[in-house]
């Protein structure tokens, strides 16, 4: 995991997404070398997560690239005169990549903790099924809840079920972790401890890209920090040039917001 490659492990390029004519991002490029955290910074509204759902390939992009590793997911033009996913097989591959940890933290509430984490790595990466336990084991033990393996997502807490799912997440081994908001549903009391994760998977090493309004987090974790305005990067540069000496009146504005 997190071999240093000359690839990043995450490049966009020029990337552009319309909702019919609503332009919502308009040319955005960003790169997060393996083993960098990226914090993604914006109001509601700007563009963060349907970036980070092109990265996914949940949506797909308008214009523009998305490369995992070096490789680029390959598109086709359609007969409207869009594009779509040319090759169903590489986004499958390349999804095993990404972790995705989502706001609403999208656990399948008829699973319990265990079954969660162990679907990726037993039913899509066909893993054995004694190695994924084990594996799943281990990291619920280290986002702190290995007492809830045969608990139901509702008898958890919104902090615990959270911690569930990036522990699913990072079942999968994956390259790169995608957060979407992830402490935005959760009571403040709860914030800490799924912070306190996410610390210590930055500390490890992981490549990360955050969305987050926690700003002690993007200063304090974060290689690179990115705001986005309106569907366009408005301010980009390591936490302490963001935070420090910002040129963006914009981003001022939203610091003090
Ligand atoms: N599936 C969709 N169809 C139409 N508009 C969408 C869709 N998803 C997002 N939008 C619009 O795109 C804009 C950016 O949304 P989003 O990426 O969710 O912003 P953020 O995560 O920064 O709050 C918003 O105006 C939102 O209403
Ligand atoms: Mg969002």
């Amino acid at each position: 995991m997190n071999t240093p490659t000359a690839a990043p492990a995450v490049r966009i390029s020029d990337l552009h997404k319309s909702y019919g004519t609503y332009e919502v991002l308009k040319g955005v490029s960003l790169t997060a070398m393996d083993g960098e955290v990226v914090s993604i910074l914006g109001s509601s509204g700007s563009g963060k997560s349907t970036m980070l759902r092109c990265v996914n390939m949940l949506e797909v992009p308008t214009a523009g690239e998305v490369a995992i590793g070096g490789e680029a997911i390959r598109m086709k033009r359609t007969a409207a005169g869009g594009q779509k996913p040319a090759d169903r097989a590489q986004i499958d591959r390349l999804r095993s990549n990404i972790g995705m940890v989502f706001q609403s933290f999208n656990l399948w509430t008829h699973k319990t903790i265990l079954e969660n984490v162990i679907e990726a790595p037993v039913h899509v990466q066909k893993r054995p099924k004694v190695e994924c336990v084990e594996e799943a084991t281990e990291l619920l033990a280290k986002v702190g809840i290995a007492d809830k393996l045969h608990h139901y997502p509702a008898h958890l807490s919104g902090g615990q079920q959270q911690r569930a799912a990036i522990a699913r997440a990072l079942a999968q081994r994956p390259r790169v972790m995608l957060f979407d908001e992830p402490t935005s549903a959760l009571d403040p009391e709860l914030v800490g401890e799924v912070l306190k994760v996410m610390r210590t998977l930055a500390a490890e090493g992981r490549t990360m890209l955050v969305v987050t309004h926690e700003m002690d987090f993007a200063r304090d974790v974060s290689n690179k920090v990115i705001f986005l305005h309106k569907g366009v990067i408005e301010e980009e540069g390591t936490p302490e040039t963001v935070f420090g000496a910002s040129r963006s009146e914009r981003f001022r504005q939203f610091l003090t917001r």
